[in-house]
């Protein structure tokens, strides 16, 4: 067998269905590595001969190797931050008072708007690196603090620029339908106008996005404002998604679901009909636990019904300057199982396999298979619930992207 690499001395934990060990896990294992790709795993004992003088073998100390973490929601791409809001909210004021002062998502657009691109990629930069030294090999960056059409191109071309001078891989989309910009306060179907008539045709132009998100709220835009968008994104061949359900109930579930949306994201109001519309058509639930802790939210996500209808539940850091200004994907692990009480199991599956389905990638990245991208995380850790257990010792020892060694 001719390798580029070969790890031993390690165990799996594959995420991979077709193995039917909880975590797809193979103990005492091997993986070897050909062109970025996994060329082969399994029992050490199976390993096929090789040759041994031209090919680096790693090994891996008994620690445990998982698919590379994959965040697949964040906003991270942002200027300033809103440390005066979390002082008003410890105050009283709630997340949505401060949104309708003037405040909230509308504070960061302002700083975004002030901020060229060179500060917001070092800003960018710095949080990529901290997600990247806890193991995450992709991550989704989304606009949406631009709200004008300079603005929005600015943020998405950033989070762009960060994908090809990073080793973590970026998925973009674009939520210009994340808040009503002040100028268009009294008129937000205008404002949607806009963002189907001129900011989605730019950011096709420069080939901007992945995919297209819409913030349905109370807050933000109502469901026939969000169908408008949605539609547009698909009729241009992006993938969708969308923001539901987070403070109140507006249906934006089912509707994303009969558009064909690859997710929705927070949640905590979805009912039976949502949840079952999500199984049909195969959208995946995004649970966001570092919104409902930062928030102190009460309403959790329906778990149960969740995993009653085999819907595929992602964990992701919803990393943001108001709502979850915590850049940890890692720690959402730990949050998951004690706010939602997810098992560690279904933790890993969320930033990994059903993290991969929600970007629409899950093709090539989120388990460890032959023939998947060999991206894979080395972990200093004796059984897979240590990820979700423990937080605050970084267990991580190597990273392995595309084939590449990082090092840590
Ligand atoms: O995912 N819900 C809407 N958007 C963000 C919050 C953004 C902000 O407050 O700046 C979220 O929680
Ligand atoms: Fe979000």
């Amino acid at each position: 067998m001719s390798w580029d690499q070969v790890w031993i001395d390690v165990n799996l934990a594959t995420m991979s269905p077709q193995v039917s060990a909880p975590y797809g896990a193979i103990s005492d294992a091997a993986i070897a590595v050909r062109d970025g790709k996994i060329a082969w795993l399994g029992p050490r004992s199976e390993l096929p001969e090789f040759d041994v003088l031209a090919t680096p073998v790693y090994r891996g100390k008994g620690g445990w190797i998982t698919p590379g973490l994959i965040d697949a929601h964040t906003h991270l791409v942002f200027a300033g931050n809103r440390a005066n809001e979390f002082e008003l909210r410890l105050q009283g004021a709630s997340y949505e008072d401060i949104a309708r002062a003037g405040g909230g998502i509308i504070s960061t657009v302002k700083a975004c708007r002030e901020a060229d691109e060179a500060e917001l990629f070092e800003l960018g930069r710095q949080r990529l690196n901290a997600l990247a030294r806890e193991g995450v090999t992709t991550v989704e960056i989304k606009s949406g603090y631009g709200l004008n059409t300079e603005t929005e191109l600015k943020l998405l071309r950033v989070a762009r620029e960060l994908g090809t001078h990073h080793h973590v891989e970026v998925v973009t989309t674009f939520l210009g339908a994340h808040a009503i910009p002040p100028e268009f306060k009294h008129d937000s179907d205008a404002y949607v106008d806009l963002v189907v008539n001129e900011m989605l045709p730019a950011v096709l132009e420069e080939n901007l996005a992945d995919a297209v998100d819409v913030f349905c709220e109370g807050i933000a835009f109502n469901l026939e404002q969000t169908e408008r968008v949605l539609c547009a994104a698909r009729a241009a061949g992006l993938e969708i998604k969308l923001h539901a359900e987070q403070l109140s109930n507006l249906g934006g579930s089912e509707l994303a679901a009969r558009l064909g949306a690859k997710s929705v994201d927070h949640i905590e109001f979805l009912d039976e009909a949502g949840v079952k519309a999500l199984a049909k058509s195969g959208t995946c639930a995004v649970l966001l636990p570092g919104a409902f802790y930062f928030l102190r939210e009460t309403q959790k996500p329906p778990i149960d019904l969740l995993r009653q209808h085999g819907v595929p539940m992602v964990l992701a850091s919803d990393f943001n300057p108001g709502s979850s200004p915590i850049c940890s994907t890692l720690l959402m692990l730990n949050l998951g199982c004690t706010l939602f009480r997810l098992t560690p199991e279904e933790a890993l599956a969320g930033v990994t396999r059903n993290a991969a389905k929600a970007l629409g990638i899950d093709g090539r990245v989120g388990q460890l298979a032959v023939g998947m991208q060999a991206d894979f995380c080395l972990w200093n850790i004796s059984t897979p619930a240590q990820l979700a257990y423990s937080y605050g010792v970084n267990p991580l020892m190597d990273v392995v992207k595309a084939g590449k060694l990082i090092h840590q």
